[in-house]
């Protein structure tokens, strides 16, 4: 089998609905499934898949493809790679075959650092569960009461206070230590020598969804600085779009339906170890939206739940917009002071923390408190307070929990309503505005003559729904009501191979732009504009229309000349052709 007959085997087997459906929640609509976008913030869907085409498309943002262009953009993969890890899935027997583009050699980099990656985390176990010199690592997790059992699913390690350990099992393994460097590994020396960057720490894999390691974190045994240290970005680790934990706990999220988010390591392995599973760490920096976005995949409720410190308060404020951007309904608990979530559950039992959890208050409640908390005495730290909260109340999509917290808002800063809502309806009118003028000045550049799209996209929906229709244009000045170049790319290609009916695919393979393909995606995925008995009406219409361009073009020319007649001739037959239209 060689690569392309591979690829049409992966495409055969695997079924778009069930592999995205296992990132994103997907809810059926129609014939189409429909989700949240995972590459874009949203709050209601308009991220579709569509199982008999076996192709997604966002509304929104404009991506989509198939299932390996949803392998590749959600996992940050090269397609070789991709074609690996869907036929490693469906068991579908691959050939190795070579290329020396540059998308192979960053493929190629990227699966020596996984494989250094695995190596390094075995090294780690190894010395904790087995060497001599992991006894303070193995002491170090008995005195923070951490199980065997949770040592070997989170592959947990350690590494002995020395600078060559990791060096000299990576040279036993006959790795190259450069590619060690470029795995945040190892650190090179003057001379050309390398150390190892993680020394006399515990050691915590960093799994992506595949469950690879992409990274480590490594923390001190004692209060020495810095208590952590991670791996550096490296084409696998990007620390502002990881969750710690997310690989092996998304099931349990989508079962619970909810996600506890809690900041480090410890956290996650304390709250897993006391039987509470729908939990990922941020892993100490403030939420980022590529993070809310993998979540929302998951579930639409969280629980935010930081340390009670400064800096986990202002990391759970900071969260507000993010999740009311993904529509995420969250909710925020506070510990009592110095417990985190680890010390309180490994103290108090996993019971309490329950009971706690459903107690955790809306995450606006939390803001407003924080809010008023702060708030200056007087009117200044009224109209302070308001102009702060007003651009989040937009933000509340469900009106009646917009009016629960305006009304609560007034009740706690003794603004009046009627005032909060009259400001309010200003703010919305001002971000309103701009968007009728942005929406202006769309319609006002060149080529964006909406007409004319909505005639081209109808056109092309006829001849992308309704195949058999394409003959009839063939041999047709199709070209004269075409206006977008995107679609004439697409008529071209379907009028010039004779797609007989089905294969679709076979047209989005031969374009060359990605306007195109996105414009193909989107109108095979949308529904038919016409109806079966529509179809030869429409047909007739657009046959007229080009007709009729013809005519007005051959009149320029019959009175360039000067030939009245002709014209004349032409006017009245046009004048016929338009009344039948
Ligand atoms: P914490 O200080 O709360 O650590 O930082 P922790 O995980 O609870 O560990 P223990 O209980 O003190 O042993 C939360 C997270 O912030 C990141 C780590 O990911 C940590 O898990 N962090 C913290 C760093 O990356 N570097 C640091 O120096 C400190
Ligand atoms: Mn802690």
């Amino acid at each position: 089998m060689d690569s392309s007959e591979a690829k049409e085997e992966v495409k055969k087997t695997a079924d778009i609905v069930e592999v995205v459906g296992q990132y994103v929640e997907l809810k059926k609509r129609g014939q189409n499934y429909v989700g949240l976008c995972p590459f874009h913030s949203e709050r209601s869907p308009s991220f579709t898949v569509n199982q008999s085409k076996q192709i997604y498309h966002c509304f929104g943002c404009g991506r989509g493809g198939d299932v390996f262009t949803f392998w590749m953009e959600y996992h940050n993969l090269s397609f070789p790679q991709s074609l690996k890890d869907l036929a490693e899935r469906y068991n579908i027997p691959l050939p190795t075959y070579r290329d020396s583009s540059d998308e192979k050699k960053k493929s190629e980099l990227k699966e020596i650092l996984f494989k250094i990656n695995q190596l390094a985390g075995t090294y780690f176990h190894d010395v904790l569960l087995n060497r001599a010199e992991g006894g303070p690592g193995r002491e170090y997790f008995s005195s923070r009461h951490i199980a065997q059992e949770t040592i070997s699913t989170f592959r947990l390690g350690f590494t002995a206070n020395k600078w060559d350990g990791l060096v000299n099992y990576l040279k036993s393994k006959n790795i190259p230590l450069k590619r060690g460097e470029e795995a945040g590994l190892l650190v090179p020396k003057k001379g050309g020598d390398y150390y190892d960057r993680f020394r006399g720490r515990i050691m915590f894999p960093i799994f992506d969804l595949n469950h690879q390691i992409i990274g480590f974190g490594g923390r001190v045994l004692d209060d020495s600085l810095p208590k952590y240290i991670n791996t550096p970005e490296t084409p696998l680790y990007h620390k502002g779009s990881t969750l710690y934990g997310l690989d092996s706990a998304f099931k349990n999220i989508r079962e619970a339906g909810l996600a506890i988010l809690v900041e480090g390591y410890m956290d996650v392995l304390a709250l897993r170890q006391n039987g509470i599973s729908n939990v990922v760490a941020t892993l100490g920096t403030a939420l980022t939206s590529d993070q809310t976005r993998r979540l929302k995949g998951y579930t639409k409720n969280v629980v935010v739940l930081f340390d009670p410190d400064e800096a986990g308060r202002e990391a759970a404020l900071k969260s507000l917009p993010l999740f009311l951007n993904e529509g995420i309904s969250a909710k925020v608990l506070v510990l009592p002071q110095d417990e985190d979530p680890d010390s309180f559950v490994t103290t108090h039992g996993p019971e309490t923390l329950g009971k706690l959890l459903k107690e955790a208050k809306p995450i606006f409640d939390f803001y407003l408190d924080q809010a008023l908390a702060n708030m200056e005495p007087g009117v200044d730290g009224q109209v302070q307070i308001l102009h702060e909260v007003l651009p989040v109340f937009l933000k509340v999509e469900d009106g009646a929990t917009r009016f629960l917290y305006i009304h609560k808002f007034s009740e706690k800063t003794g603004i009046n309503e009627g005032l909060i809502w009259k400001e309010l309806r200003q703010w919305a009118n001002k971000s309103s505005e701009k968007r009728n003028r942005d929406e202006l000045k769309k319609r006002l550049s060149p080529g964006q003559d909406l007409r004319k799209h909505g005639s081209d996209e109808q056109f092309l929906n006829l001849l992308i729904h309704y195949p058999e229709t394409v003959d009839t244009f063939r041999d047709q000045d199709w070209e004269l009501i075409v206006f977008d170049p995107e679609v004439a790319k697409i008529i071209r290609v379907l009028t010039e191979k004779s797609h007989s009916g089905e294969d679709l695919n076979g047209v989005e393979q031969t374009l060359d732009s990605a306007a195109a393909k996105e414009q193909l995606r989107r109108i095979l995925i949308s529904k038919p504009f016409y109806t079966e008995e529509s179809v030869s009406q429409a047909v007739s219409e657009f046959c007229k229309k080009i007709a009729s361009v013809k005519i007005s073009q051959s009149m320029k020319k019959a009175s360039a000349e000067g030939n009245i007649e002709m014209v004349n001739r032409l006017i009245r037959a046009k004048q016929d052709l338009e009344s039948k239209m």
